[in-house]
C-alpha cells in the first residue's frame, strides 16, 4: 500500500472514479422520458462525498476484488444512497429545499420526477449488480443482491426512515433512537464496509471484525451528522440545518446533549479503530477514514 497517498487524495480519487463510473451506468437523457434521466443525473453526478463508495473500494482491494468489480457494486451503492436522499428531501419526508448546496431534486424538477428518478435509481442498482460484470460468479452474485436488498428495504433503510417519520414520538427511548439510526444510515454503511469481503471471500475473523466495524462508523456517522444539524452552518453541510429540532425529532442530541453524542461519537471512533487491529497496516486508510467522519464539518 502506497501510504504517501493522503486520504484526501485518495476520497478525491474514488470520488472521481464513482462519477465516471455512474455517468457510464446511468442511462442517456434521451426519449420523450429525457426529463427522468436528467433528474437522475442531476441527483447522481451532482456531488456527494461518496463515503459509502470508498469504503467498498478500501475493503475490497484488503481481500484483492478487482477494481472493476468493486467500482460496480460501489456505483450500485450510491444509486440507493442517492435514492434514498431525493425521498427524503420530498415535502411529505424532511422537506428540503436544499441537497449538496444544490437545489434538491423535487425543486430543481417537481415532485413527481423526483419520486420517479429516485425509483429508477433504486432499480438501476440491482440492474447493476445483476450483470455478470459485477462478479464472475453467479452465487456471489445473488449474495450481493440479497445484501443490498435487504440493507436498503423495511428492515432495513426504509424501516429506519420509518421510524425517523415517528421519531417526536420516540421521545427519551435510546433504544428505540439507537435502532432507527442503525436501520435508516447503519444498513448501507454495514453493507459498504461488507460486501468486498463477501466478494472476496474473505475468512470469518475478517469478516466479524469489519461487521464490528461497521457497525460503530455507522453510528458515529449518523450521530455526527445530528450534531452538524444542530451546530453546522448551511454553507459548509451544503442542506438545511436546526430542522431536527424544529421538527421535535429525538436523536442523540435530543437525548444526550451536545457534548454527550460528541463524547459517545468519541467512544465509537475508538472502537472502530480496534476493530482494525487485525489488518495492521493494510487497513491505514479504514482507519483514517474514521476521523475524518467524525470531524468533518460537511
Ligand atoms: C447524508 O449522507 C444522509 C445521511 C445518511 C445522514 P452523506 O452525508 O453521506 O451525504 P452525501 O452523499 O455526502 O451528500
Ligand atoms: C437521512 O437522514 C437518512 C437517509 C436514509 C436518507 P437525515 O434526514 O438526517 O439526512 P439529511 O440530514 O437530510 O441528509
Ligand atoms: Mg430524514
Ligand atoms: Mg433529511
Ligand atoms: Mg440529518
Amino acid at each position: 500500500m502506497d501510504l504517501a497517498v493522503s486520504l484526501e487524495q485518495r476520497l478525491e480519487e474514488t470520488a472521481d472514479r464513482i462519477t465516471v463510473a455512474l455517468d457510464t451506468l446511468v442511462p442517456r437523457v434521451q426519449g420523450p422520458e429525457a426529463r427522468l434521466m436528467s433528474a437522475m443525473r442531476y441527483a447522481a453526478l451532482g456531488g456527494g462525498k461518496r463515503l459509502r463508495p470508498f469504503l467498498v473500494l478500501e475493503t475490497g482491494r484488503l481481500f484483492g476484488v478487482d477494481e472493476r468489480c468493486l467500482l460496480r457494486v460501489a456505483a450500485a451503492l450510491e444509486c440507493v444512497h442517492t435514492y434514498s436522499l431525493i425521498h427524503d428531501d420530498l415535502p411529505c419526508m424532511d422537506d428540503d429545499d436544499m441537497r449538496r448546496g444544490r437545489p434538491s431534486v423535487h425543486i430543481a424538477y417537481d415532485e413527481a420526477t423526483a419520486i420517479l428518478a429516485g425509483d429508477a435509481l433504486l432499480t438501476l442498482a440491482f440492474e447493476i449488480l445483476a450483470d455478470p460484470q459485477t462478479h464472475t460468479d453467479p452465487s456471489i452474485r445473488i449474495q450481493v443482491v440479497a445484501r443490498l436488498a435487504e440493507a436498503a428495504g423495511a428492515r432495513g433503510m426504509v424501516g429506519g426512515q420509518m421510524m425517523d417519520m415517528i421519531a417526536e414520538k420516540l421521545g427519551d427511548d435510546i433504544a428505540a433512537v439507537t435502532r432507527m439510526q442503525r436501520l435508516k444510515t447503519g444498513m448501507l454503511f454495514t453493507f459498504a464496509v461488507e460486501v468486498g469481503a463477501l466478494m472476496g471471500r474473505a475468512s470469518e475473523d475478517a469478516r466479524h471484525a469489519l461487521s464490528a466495524y461497521a457497525h460503530d462508523l455507522g453510528l458515529a456517522f449518523q450521530i455526527t451528522d445530528d450534531i452538524l444539524d444542530a451546530e453546522g452552518s448551511v454553507e459548509l453541510v451544503g442542506k438545511a440545518v436546526g430542522k431536527d429540532r424544529h421538527k421535535g425529532k429525538a436523536s442523540f442530541v435530543s437525548l444526550l446533549g451536545l457534548a454527550g453524542a460528541k463524547q459517545r461519537v468519541k467512544l465509537l471512533a475508538d472502537q472502530a479503530h480496534a476493530h482494525l487491529a487485525l489488518f495492521g497496516a493494510r487497513a491505514h486508510y479504514l482507519n483514517t477514514i474514521i476521523d475524518t467522519i467524525i470531524e468533518r464539518k460537511s
